[in-house]
């Protein structure tokens, strides 16, 4: 037995209640299998919470459970009837901010052939990860409006790059890249139309690699990247890059790898907590129908799994999502009849078998 493991649970809004139910239970069946202690926390924060109370995700409370957890798994925040995107900035811009979460990891895997939407690509072709920058670049909500509503009006808003931010995202994608036994990183920017931010990223990129000789290090303009992502994405092991052109590319990329019900990510600060996520959003379109697909909140408790020093329950996890897809066990999605609950249902019995 190991120490217990704190996590708070915050399903959010939308389809984040019925894929994190299912995550959650697939995470407690890996638990129980590898004798791992875990104490999962439910927090109500979301849409509907902040519609009934007036409360989002304040501060305070975000810094507690920073302190109080080991790790986060969230499911999706966003809601119509919250017109400014409150408690979506609150609670997952809010989070990865104030916590210094700093690294969001996000997987390309495709799992079986069938699931690409590439023409002529195969499970050997899709196997990359993307480094995405989580705490700097246009996100800070650094700018402002002066005469806002009328003809006159003008937005400013501002890109941040530091030093030590750069830094350390290149650094976490290179020695991604040595554990993984990987020997490509490629840092996408745009330094031709924004010299002074990307002029920062290409410095340093060249500066780290250098500790790193046996990883080919190469530099590409995300418009390039976003293309050659499509062309030949086999090209690809890891990928790093700023805030916004990874939020872009990594929903680009889920689609060649089976869409979004299939995108996990991970938010990590090392040295102190991880939260994992499915990179899709709430889904008003499909919420309440029960056709949900769970797997991507079941990839990312496989991420959680992993992060908090548990890769035998994150493999266990990852198979039992598999072997959903090759049994064909799935949600409309991909191409299935299921719903969520059988799908997550699924999922749990293969975990405690
Ligand atoms: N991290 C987050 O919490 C996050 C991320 C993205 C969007 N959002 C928010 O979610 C809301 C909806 O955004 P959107 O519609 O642009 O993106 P979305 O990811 O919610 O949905 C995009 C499309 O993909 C489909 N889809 C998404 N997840 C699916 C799943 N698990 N199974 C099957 N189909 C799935 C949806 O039905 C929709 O057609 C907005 O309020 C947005 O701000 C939140």
């Amino acid at each position: 037995m190991t120490q217990t493991k704190r996590i708070a649970v915050i399903p959010g809004d939308g389809i984040g209640v019925d894929v994190t139910r299912e995550a959650t239970a697939a995470i407690s069946a890996a638990a129980t299998k590898h004798n791992i202690l875990l104490d999962l926390d439910e927090l109500p924060y979301g849409s509907e919470y902040y519609l009934r109370t007036g409360i989002g995700l304040p501060r305070e409370e975000r810094l507690r459970i920073g302190r109080d957890y080991d790790g986060i798994l969230l499911g999706a925040v966003g809601d119509p009837r919250v017109p400014d995107n409150r408690t979506a900035r609150e609670i997952v811009l809010g989070l990865r901010f104030d916590l210094d979460l700093y690294i969001n990891l996000r997987p390309i895997l495709l799992i079986a052939d069938g699931l690409t939407s590439l023409k002529g690509k195969s499970v050997q072709d899709i196997q990359f990860v993307i480094f995405r920058e989580n705490t700097e670049g246009s996100y800070g909500g650094i700018g402002g409006q002066q005469h806002a509503g009328t003809t006159s009006e003008i937005a400013l808003g501002q890109i941040v790059a530091t030093w030590r931010g750069t830094h350390r995202i290149i650094r976490a994608a290179f020695e991604y890249a040595e554990k993984h036994k990987l020997t490509r990183v490629c840092v996408v920017h745009k330094q031709n139309a924004i010299p002074h931010v990307y002029g920062l990223w290409l410095r340093v990129f060249r500066q780290v690699a250098q500790d790193y000789p046996n990883v080919e290090a190469s530099e590409m303009l995300v418009d390039r990247a976003a293309m050659e992502i499509i062309r030949a994405p086999e090209q690809f092991q890891v990928i790093v890059t700023s805030n916004l052109f990874g939020d872009i590319l990594s929903d680009l990329a889920a689609m060649i790898a089976g869409g979004l019900g299939l995108a996990a990510s991970a938010n990590i600060n090392p040295e102190t907590l991880v939260l994992c996520e499915p990179v899709h959003g709430s889904a008003p379109d499909i919420a309440g129908k029960g056709i949900a697909n769970p797997l991507a909140a079941c990839l990312s408790a496989a991420l959680l799994m992993d992060n908090l020093g548990f890769p035998e329950a994150a493999v266990t996890i990852d198979n039992a999502v598999r072997a959903a897809i090759f049994s064909g066990c799935v949600t409309p999605d991909l191409g299935g009849t299921k719903t969520t609950r059988q799908v997550g249902a699924f999922v749990a019995e293969t975990i405690s078998k």
